[in-house]
């Protein structure tokens, strides 16, 4: 089985615990999406958005639109229930296939572990995004807690270790220009702007 079709069954097999599963900081989140400093009335692409945990923070940035993508359609599913606006678009799609370009920003948050072709996952980043565009791959803890939560059994098979945010920038060099790098206790963050 190829590493997308295992990803979609761990995440459709857990969908339904997910938010009871996961604590996330809105403090931490709020600083993260500071950083990010989207501009209003951008168009937003949010990679991975399980059950759309940061969709109210997006749309505190005034977007003309949200894109909430996920591999899962269980997850999306949860992510339609917990939010109901109508400027955000749900749409079950792996970040691979997807052809939709012409956005502002791209977020991967606390999502970027599960793409194993790093080099395949920012191509792809480029290509959605239009000539400005901006990216970001976020998480509100460390590599150490992520790449420790993913050392289980089953969790290890569909995540990939996460290395320090100044040599995984590399991965990203091809396509962007890095501006923002967050290696910390805290936080882990890679950010950009297309070249
Ligand atoms: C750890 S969850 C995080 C979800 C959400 N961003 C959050 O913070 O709660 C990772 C998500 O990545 C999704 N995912 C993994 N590979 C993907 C791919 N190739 N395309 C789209 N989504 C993918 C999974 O289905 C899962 O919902």
């Amino acid at each position: 089985m190829n590493h997308c079709q295992s990803t979609k069954e761990y995440f459709n097999s857990i969908a339904n615990k997910w938010d009871t599963m996961c604590h996330h900081d809105s403090e931490k989140i709020s600083a993260i999406l500071t950083l990010a400093n989207i501009k209003k009335d951008s168009r937003v692409l949010d990679i991975a958005t399980g059950t759309g945990v940061l969709i109210p923070h997006l749309l505190k940035t005034e977007p003309t639109e949200v894109k909430a993508i996920d591999l899962s359609e269980l997850m999306i599913a949860q992510a339609q229930k917990n939010h109901d606006d109508n400027q955000v678009r749900f749409q079950v799609a792996n970040f691979y296939e997807f052809d939709q370009t012409g956005f502002d920003f791209a977020i991967a948050y606390s999502a970027y572990p599960h793409f194993w072709d790093k080099e395949g996952f920012v191509r792809h980043l480029a290509e959605s995004l239009n000539s400005q565009g901006r990216f970001m791959i976020a998480h509100s803890e460390s590599k150490e807690t992520i790449n420790g939560r993913h050392s289980g059994d089953q969790v290890r098979k569909v995540s990939a270790s996460l290395k320090d945010a100044m040599t995984e920038s590399n991965y990203f060099k091809a396509a962007f220009d890095i501006d923002i790098l967050v290696d910390t206790d805290e936080m882990y963050i890679i950010s950009g702007k297309k070249k």
